[in-house]
């Protein structure tokens, strides 16, 4: 269970980040597929990260710190149709660059929503992770707003094809920001990389 979250800072540059001596997890995904409002149901703080009805409500990268020992980040979604082409690249520079040089990030939680068939932008963006060697596991988002069956099949064909590219399925979960569904599975699965990473930064 997350005790105490804070703000610390947003930034457009991946530099200007807090000192990477604290593992992070980053929550990514389309814009308002629920990113905001996921953390704050994992962080019991609901004003925390900024939500919105409106699409492309998270424009920075924002960093809070987690009990004093993990940096979780709220990032800008993709796949906003309003935005013009070279917010649009600004975007894709900012995020491709702290995806792939921020040295302390432990996984990237890439989020999707259960309500929809595969997306290709998501299936994209998953593929580009993969080429790059980003780890990651997968949120399905919003499972409150449908039956469990048809959260499954969602799941069942994202799953399925993600194996046409992949060797193996990623770690996934199934959440919901309203109903708290996912909470202590995705909280553990974090708090076992924590402990991972500061096992191999002693051991480094
Ligand atoms: P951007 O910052 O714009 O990219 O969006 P975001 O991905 O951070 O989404 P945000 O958390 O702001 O949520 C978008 C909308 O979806 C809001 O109206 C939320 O209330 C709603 N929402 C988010 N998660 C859930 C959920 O699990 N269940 C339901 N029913 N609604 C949700
Ligand atoms: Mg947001």
């Amino acid at each position: 269970m997350i005790k105490k979250a804070k703000f610390l800072i947003s930034n457009t540059d991946y530099t200007k980040c807090p000192p990477p001596t604290k593992p992070e997890f980053a929550f990514i995904g389309r814009s308002n597929v629920g990113k905001s409002s996921l953390i704050n149901m994992l962080a019991n703080h609901k004003g925390l990260a900024k939500t919105s009805g409106t699409p492309g409500k998270t424009q920075l990268i924002n960093h809070f710190e987690v009990d004093g020992r993990w940096y979780m980040v709220d990032l800008p979604g993709y796949g906003f149709a309003k935005v013009s082409k070279s917010a649009r690249g600004e975007w894709e520079k900012m995020i491709r660059q702290y995806l792939t040089l921020r040295e302390n990030l432990e996984a990237v939680f890439v989020l999707i929503d259960s309500r929809l068939n595969p997306q290709q932008i998501d299936l994209e963006f998953v593929y580009w992770c993969g080429q790059n060697g980003i780890p990651l596991a997968l949120l399905f988002t919003k499972a409150d707003k449908q039956a469990k069956s048809k959260t499954q099949l969602n799941v069942k064909k994202f799953l399925d094809k993600m194996l046409e590219l992949f060797e193996e399925a990623p770690d996934y979960f199934i959440t919901s920001a309203e109903t708290s569904q996912g909470k202590e599975e995705v909280t553990e699965y974090i708090a076992h990389h924590v402990e991972e990473f500061y096992q191999n930064s002693r051991q480094g």
